[in-house]
């Protein structure tokens, strides 16, 4: 194992990750934290290559695994782990090496039985009580017919009709908050927002739209050991989940197709039968798909601007920048850090030498600071020539479906800040998520000024 690891007792870590391998979720989320603890600033740059691994969750809460992905461009490009709390497992962290695995989905499989697309995904089948089958977890036909059930609700026209609606909402949200007092950013902006965004798209009631964002918070917190005991008391929740899903899409089964991502998956024959698990599944990718994503990239920009004053000048001297700023945004935070892949088959990449049934990981994160394919990509710019060149929202028939409506809501969101303040100013230290899979800030402590 890793030498950075503070628990000397390598047994316990190998019992540990047996168990995790095995898809038991019982093991406690508190023993798996401790015997995997590292120290966070320790100097990647003074342990062996091979000791590396970027999927420790304690390197994102604290900002400090830029130097790891630098090294592992640098050095190893594709590189295997042969050990880590989440197995043995590729890291893909150049742009160009990165864009070749999602542009090959058939050798490089989304498939929950085998894995599916976050490190330390478990193989699970279709019908085993735990598996969640949504689209991003399925290869072609199936993914391909699923996806397009909902794509409608994402197209150019519905998201010119949206806008006014999200516009209005973020007016009134904007307008209630405390000037020149500190508060919470992300509670109160980041997360209503998104929230009211959710209830809007699935057409459920905006009064349960917390409940939305509770079960999207569970599924990225499932291993959080200050959240649940274990993956099994968070799965609790989910069922929670499903029993209100499951009215809401037998109702819609019954009344004449409406224009919302229920009533869709209720009278398209791709979606019409989901198993229990299956619609969980799916509502699930569409609710933490647009949930923690968004959020963060509201919170993200805010946090990019504070740090890098002369770009927050440039936006205040000129808010017609605010298009091209967005996906500079979305870049600079990267919302998921990393989406995984199962090999089909052997196959080389960079130069290695991948076997069938290795888990591979983008580093989407990673390749959005790749100076061999974004020139400045260290740098935060507001107006840079190219800015939709970017991994955040991933390549080929996975790309995000969801990507349009996130930049109009950001751009929205950023045109009604300008009108309204002079400056959304950080005044206290960020917090940000453990986690290698979500990229994203739990507390953002600023104050408005006018
Ligand atoms: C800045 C915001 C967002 C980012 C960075 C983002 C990122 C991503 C990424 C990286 C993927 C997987 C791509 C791949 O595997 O190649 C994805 C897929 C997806 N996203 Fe987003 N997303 C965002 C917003 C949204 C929104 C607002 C929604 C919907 C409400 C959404 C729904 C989805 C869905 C359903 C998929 C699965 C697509 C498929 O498998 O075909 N996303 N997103």
């Amino acid at each position: 194992m890793a030498v950075q690891h503070l628990e000397a007792d390598n047994t316990k870590r190998e019992a540990l990750a047996a168990r995790l391998s095995t898809g038991d979720m019982t093991v406690s989320n508190k023993e798996i934290a401790d015997a995997f603890e590292i120290d966070p600033h320790f100097d990647v740059n003074k342990i062996p290559l091979d000791d590396i691994d970027p999927s420790h969750p304690a390197l994102f809460a604290n900002d400090t695994v830029w130097d790891h992905f630098a090294r592992l461009r640098k050095e190893d490009p594709v590189h295997y782990h042969k050990e880590s709390s989440v197995g043995p497992y590729w890291s893909v962290t150049k742009y160009k090496d990165i864009m070749e695995v999602d542009r090959q989905h058939d050798v490089f499989s989304s498939q929950q039985r085998l894995g599916g697309i976050v490190l330390g995904g478990v193989a699970r089948e279709a019908d085993d009580a735990f598996a969640l089958p949504m689209f991003i977890q399925e290869d072609p036909p199936k993914h391909d017919d699923q996806r397009k059930v909902v794509t409608p609700m994402f197209i150019p026209r519905n998201l010119a009709e949206l806008e006014p609606l999200i516009r209005e909402r973020i007016g009134v949200i904007l307008d209630g908050l405390p000037r020149n007092e500190e508060f919470n950013w992300v509670e109160h902006v980041s997360v209503d927002l998104t929230a009211q965004m959710l209830a809007t798209i699935f057409g459920i009631p905006q009064e349960d739209r917390m409940k939305l964002i509770h079960w999207s918070d569970t599924v990225s917190s499932l291993q959080d050991p200050e959240v649940f005991e274990n993956t099994e008391e968070g799965f609790k929740v989910l069922f929670e989940c499903l029993a209100y899903f499951t009215e809401h899409y037998e109702a819609r089964k019954k009344e004449p197709p409406r224009f919302d991502l229920l009533s869709m998956m209720a009278h398209d024959p791709a979606t019409s039968n989901m198993s229990p698990q299956e619609l969980l599944g799916n509502v699930l990718l569409l609710i933490v798909g647009g949930n923690d994503t968004t959020r963060n990239s509201i919170s993200g920009g805010v946090l990019a601007l504070n740090k890098n004053p002369d770009q927050y000048e440039k936006l205040l001297q000129n808010p017609g920048l605010i298009p091209k700023m967005i996906p500079e945004i979305i870049r600079w935070q990267t919302p998921l850090a990393h989406m995984a892949r199962t090999a089909l088959r052997d196959v080389e990449l960079g130069g290695k030498q991948i076997k069938e049934g290795d888990r591979v990981a983008m580093w989407y994160i990673s390749g959005n600071r790749d100076e061999d394919y974004i020139e400045n990509a260290d740098k935060f710019i507001i107006d840079r020539p190219n800015p939709r060149t970017h991994t955040s929202f991933g390549y080929g028939v996975h790309r995000c479906v969801g990507n349009r409506l996130a930049e109009m809501q950001l751009n929205v969101t950023w045109e009604e800040i300008n009108k309204r303040f002079s400056k959304v100013e950080v005044t206290g230290e960020p917090l940000l998520q453990r986690s290698s899979f979500v990229h994203g800030i739990r507390d953002l402590p600023i104050t408005l000024r006018e």
